[in-house]
């Protein structure tokens, strides 16, 4: 009874920043994301009738805080099955995990895969999305490949799943990850949504505009209007900033290098006539989003900043799948 798969991080170029207060995890902002080729998180879980609870070995080591949400993501899928079963949930990221890399949306994407696989489960991607969703929001994402929706909750549907918009062959960009720092974020996306709706000013506006972000962004993504995108992605994306860092206490996730990784995208886009955009997570690092052609010249431009660690170069990839092999490493 065991299954292993593969799931990539996503980044959301409009922004899932807030909750609704009813619900299973219900995102109060749709959102859009382009699922990561470059990086990749790989899962196996055994369940075991002689296990007296789960067990979770993240990257070689245990985490009593993740293996609480792994319990809660595993029981909605021990509930459908019908088996009460503990398991053995061994899970391993090849990036930094918990630094703005979008960790937790590829595990819980690899998580919900690999464990309905091994409960013989057949579900289908919709159901998978939303049950990744309640354990993490982005994680609802990573299920599906290329270009990806995910609406807020309404009145009408408050168990939203992701939907693919675009696949990823159908307009391949690249995105240039600028690793800032290895270092763990201070302030995790769920405790830091909480701190905003109930301390920043700027809330309420933020919500009021988010549908209206997403339905530009989507009619860009349909048109293939790169400077269109450009323009509605760093947008939201600042405006996300703005209610992080006008909470109480503030969330800034910004260092010095991230913010000047920021400036040069725009020379390079305004001044030297690149195709390319930010945008900036929970964390410190910098997601150049850009044509192909242009990759090479904006990953040797960020680079060269000051304080950077490293850059790494992603096409956009597959939604998460069940691998064959029982080999995660
Ligand atoms: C800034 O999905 O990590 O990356 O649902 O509480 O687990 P939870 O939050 P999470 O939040 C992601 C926030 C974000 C924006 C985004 O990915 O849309």
């Amino acid at each position: 009874m065991a299954g292993t798969a593969l799931a990539h991080p996503n980044i959301a170029l409009i922004k899932y920043w807030g909750k609704r207060e009813a619900g299973a995890n219900v995102p109060a902002t749709g959102s859009l994301s382009i699922t990561l080729d470059a990086l990749a998180t790989r899962t196996r879980v055994e369940f075991d009738a002689t296990l007296a609870r789960d067990e979770l070995l993240l990257d070689g080591k245990s985490d009593p805080f993740t293996l609480a949400r792994v319990t809660a993501c595993l029981d909605s899928l021990r509930a459908i099955a019908h088996d009460a079963r503990r398991a053995r949930v061994e899970t391993r990221n090849d990036f930094p995990t918990a630094a703005g890399l979008a960790s937790s949306a590829s595990g819980f994407a690899a998580l919900v895969t690999a464990a309905s696989a091994a409960l013989g489960l057949r579900l289908d991607r919709r159901t998978l999305s939303k049950v990744a969703r309640r354990a993490s929001g982005s994680a609802a994402r990573s299920l599906c490949g290329g270009f990806v929706v995910l609406h807020a909750g309404r009145d009408d549907d408050d168990d939203p799943a992701a939907q693919p918009l675009l696949a990823a062959n159908e307009w391949p960009l690249s995105v240039v990850i600028a690793i800032t720092t290895r270092a763990q974020k201070e302030t995790g996306s769920r405790a830091g949504m909480q701190s905003s709706r109930g301390s920043s000013p700027f809330y309420s506006a933020w919500l009021e505009r988010a549908d209206h972000d997403l339905a530009i962004a989507q009619a860009a993504v349909l048109a293939r209007d790169f400077a269109q995108l450009a323009e509605i992605s760093e947008h939201n994306c600042l405006k996300m900033h703005a209610v992080m860092q006008s909470s109480r206490p503030p969330l800034i996730y910004w260092n010095g290098a991230t913010v000047e990784c920021m400036r040069r995208v725009r020379e390079l886009r305004e001044r030297e006539g690149a195709q390319v955009f930010f945008t900036i997570d929970a964390g410190p690092q910098v997601k150049a989003i850009c044509v192909p052609e242009d990759a090479a010249r904006v990953a040797a431009a960020l680079g060269e900043v000051p304080g950077l660690e490293s850059v790494l170069t992603s096409g956009i990839g597959e939604g998460a799948r069940a691998l064959q092999t029982e080999e995660i490493a």
